[in-house]
């Protein structure tokens, strides 16, 4: 007798019409048919079923903080830095930790079950540090949360950010991250990227570093930080996140520069949301779109994810916690809009950022951890589309969130009572 079955679910790599059998917290039995009776049952006939939205870059210190203690007028990314810095010294533990929570109720609405979060270290008091390693103990049932210690000053800009990041490392932060470009000059930026990356091989950890989030063609921190991955053997446990002065750059430079990411096996994390907004703020007509180039990444092997970055907070007024959205616009931005391509853009919310978060027992296949969620829509294309409900989710097993079926009622003489957004 199994615990639960989720019967008749379309799976993103294209199988249509499996059973999925699961037992305790694991997936024991993915079918075409004839599961056997099960506790529970769920009808996804026709339906997606996924693993779980992953979002590889988040900041959730930061998380619902719109309008405190301002709006950011400008919309830029120094305004927002700057903004965060003076809401900084009016926060309190309390404060974040309940953002944080609600904010992962948001995700857990919508089938988000792992978020890598930046955590900024620069406040000597480390109070956003504390603040999530107590928000990871009381989700871990239900989300993954997995911490980066962003030294968000510069590690070598700000004073205390070297003893600072080592404080949040022992505490239990997992992940080292690092602001290169932000530093004063390029030499520091450099230095700041190879002492960070030794930091990560002393100790065992990833590394996962916003990285030349600027229009300048020349930010090139992104081949320091891939030499140094080889350097020090650590390919494939490094990522770089933005890396939108990519878009800027030369392309023979770039057609150099992407065989040496690949060779360090770099994981790639675009923002399309924030690098949409944010970037090109100096260009008056034609304006630069300021998304790394994500298709030729993926093209030359690169594990390349979309994280939303921000929500409702200094830098982004919008968003719902939502991946879709993220997914979207990455495949608009990134014109992706063969069939193959919109594929990949769903792939980079879920699958891609679990391999670049390293996440255990993560898919659909006897053995994964009972990770899933079942959507209103046919098939990966669809759920980008419409913005696809989450009518369960599923966590270890259990039914975690649901959400109803959106349809809208129609008053139109001849014509049909309801819409439900599909081909008919
Ligand atoms: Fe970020």
């Amino acid at each position: 007798m199994l615990d639960l079955a989720i019967r008749g679910a379309n799976l993103p790599d294209g199988r249509q019409g499996l059973d999925i059998g699961i037992r305790g917290d694991r997936i024991v039995e993915v079918t075409p048919g004839a599961l056997g009776e099960a506790a529970v049952d769920i009808d996804a006939t026709g339906c997606l079923v996924t693993p779980p939205f992953v979002d590889a870059h988040f900041h959730m210190d930061s998380t619902l903080s719109y309008g405190k203690p301002r709006t950011n007028r400008s919309g830029t990314l120094l305004e927002g830095i700057a903004l965060w810095g003076e809401l900084k010294p009016l926060l309190t533990q309390d404060e974040i930790v309940e953002r944080a929570l609600q904010y992962c109720d948001w995700a857990v609405g919508q089938g988000l079950l792992a978020v890598r979060s930046h955590v900024d270290i620069c406040d000597d008091r480390l109070l956003a540090v504390d603040a999530l390693l107590e928000v990871r103990e009381q989700v871990k049932t239900y989300l993954d949360l997995q911490l980066v210690a962003f030294p968000q000053d510069g590690y070598l800009r700000s004073a205390n950010a070297a003893a600072n990041l080592k404080r949040a490392l022992d505490k239990g932060v997992e992940v080292i991250g690092g602001i290169p470009h932000f530093e004063r000059t390029m030499a520091d930026g450099g230095a700041a990227i190879r002492a960070l990356c030794e930091i990560a091989a002393d100790r065992g950890l990833m590394v996962d570093m916003h990285c030349d989030e600027s229009d300048d063609p020349l930010s090139r921190h992104v081949e320091t930080l891939a030499k140094e991955t080889q350097r020090l053997g650590l390919n494939g446990r490094v990522t770089g996140s933005h890396l939108t002065s990519m878009h800027s750059m030369d392309n023979y430079y770039v057609s150099k520069l992407i065989p040496l990411m690949a060779e360090a096996e770099l994981g790639v994390i675009a923002n399309p949301l924030i690098n949409i907004t944010l970037q090109g703020r100096h260009d008056s007509y034609p304006k630069r779109r300021g998304m790394t180039r994500v298709p030729e990444l993926m093209a030359a092997g690169l594990v390349v994810a979309f994280g939303q970055d921000c929500v409702m907070d200094p830098w982004y007024p919008l968003g719902t916690g939502d991946m879709l959205d993220a997914a979207s616009m990455g495949l608009h931005v990134g014109q992706m809009t063969g069939q193959d391509a919109m594929r990949d853009c769903f792939k980079a919310v879920t699958e891609n950022p679990a391999r670049i978060m390293r996440l255990d027992g993560y898919g659909i296949a006897p053995g994964c951890y009972a990770d899933l969620v079942v959507l209103q829509a046919r098939d990966p294309i669809d759920a980008i589309r419409r913005r696809a409900r989450r009518l369960q989710v599923v966590r270890r097993g259990r039914v975690i969130a649901r959400s109803a079926p959106l349809t809208t009622k129609l008053e139109l003489p001849g014509r049909p009572p309801q819409v439900d957004y599909t081909l008919s």
